[in-house]
């Protein structure tokens, strides 16, 4: 038996039947016509302890309903969970007390309390022993670097700031695996670099087991090395992240903004080129061509105002792995019978 088992599991929610305008919603209310909306589609996964996991997908997919349900707050319509031996809606005590959660999105913080206030009462609802508390209190403010604002009310800290203080709540009463539901939005690249050196080093001295859910494919690809894509509530990949990475990784798009309309001269390794007035998007396959090289190439007969390198979007791997049936089976070869 895995450490984390997830037999065929659904999930539908009814959403009451609305027509169009305000009468529509008033009808809504009293309404007895729901439609049902398939969130999760029988996924199966199985996770052993102290793997890293990366869980993405684009928008509306599937992953926070399925959080919550690995975390017990939302019951399956189908299907079975275990993790560690538990089953969350019917162990919900004893799996508070063996995981650790962060909503990226919202807080499990007090607003207005200073920092240590909050995590003296999680100490209390946990029950978290006093030598415990006081021992993995100091070693995870050292390791997350929250001591500075140890007395600063929750509210004015900066959202990466923020984000540690989660992290560090969510590991005081030491779980053995931690559910990170976008851990890194809205953060800037430093600030994501550095949680996602954290994530590393919690998974490795803790030995956490942790899954973690993303928009972001360089979250995944600086921390695990395996993921599971989903995608309008069906589980697409199961597998391994470079063989996704040497698929997906084929192409680039270099976005420029021209000073004049430009002259653009054929170039090998280029495969596509779109226009948006003086903005370009030109994609190209890294193999056969280098982004300097090109950018070198245009510059020659070109003003450029402004240019980024744009790596590959989650639908755009999602796409390839619809088109891909090699990738489809890298992953399948990975995927771990329950
Ligand atoms: N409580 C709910 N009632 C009705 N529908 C819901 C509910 N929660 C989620 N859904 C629907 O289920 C689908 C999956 O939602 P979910 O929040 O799991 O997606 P997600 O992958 O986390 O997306 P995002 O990347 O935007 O966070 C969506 O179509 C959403 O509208
Ligand atoms: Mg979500």
């Amino acid at each position: 038996m895995s450490f984390i088992s997830v037999d065929k599991i659904s999930k539908q929610f009814l959403i009451p039947k609305k027509k169009q305008g305000f009468w529509g919603s008033v009808q809504a209310l009293f309404s007895t016509r729901h439609e049902s909306k398939m969130a999760v589609n029988q996924i199966s996964f199985a996770i052993e302890r102290g793997e890293m996991i990366g869980f993405i997908g684009p928008n509306g997919a599937g992953k926070s309903t399925t959080i919550k349900m690995l975390t017990g707050i939302l019951v399956p319509t189908s299907g079975e969970i275990k993790v560690n031996g538990k089953i969350p809606i019917k162990h919900r005590e004893e799996m508070a007390a063996d995981i650790g959660v962060v909503f990226g999105q919202r807080t499990q913080l007090w607003w207005d309390l200073p920092l240590i206030e909050s995590f003296q009462l999680l100490r209390y609802i946990y029950k978290i022993p006093a030598l415990q508390f006081h021992k993995n209190l100091a070693f995870l403010t050292d390791l997350l670097d929250v001591g500075e604002f140890m007395n600063t009310p929750v509210r004015q800290l900066s959202l990466g700031q923020r984000m540690r203080a989660d992290l560090l709540a969510a590991l005081l009463h030491n779980p053995s695996v931690l559910f990170l539901d976008e851990p890194t939005i809205g953060l800037d690249a430093i600030a994501k670099e550095r949680i996602r050196e954290l994530l590393v080093s919690i998974n490795k001295e803790k030995h956490v087991t942790v899954l973690l859910t993303t928009h972001d494919m360089i979250d995944i690809e600086k921390t695990c090395n395996r993921m599971i894509i989903i995608d309008k509530g069906n589980k697409v990949y199961d597998g391994g992240i470079d063989e996704i990475r040497a698929n997906y990784g084929r192409t680039r798009t270099l976005v420029v903004d021209f000073k004049q309309f430009p002259h653009l001269p054929a170039i090998d390794g280029v495969t596509s080129v779109s226009q948006n007035g003086l903005r370009f998007e030109i994609q190209f396959e890294k193999n056969k061509i280098s982004a300097s090289q090109l950018v070198s190439l245009i510059s020659k007969h070109n003003d450029l105002m402004d240019l980024t390198v744009q790596e590959p979007e989650i639908e755009a791997i999602i796409k390839e792995i619809y088109n891909n049936p090699a990738i489809k089976k890298a992953g399948r070869s990975h995927e771990t019978a329950i």
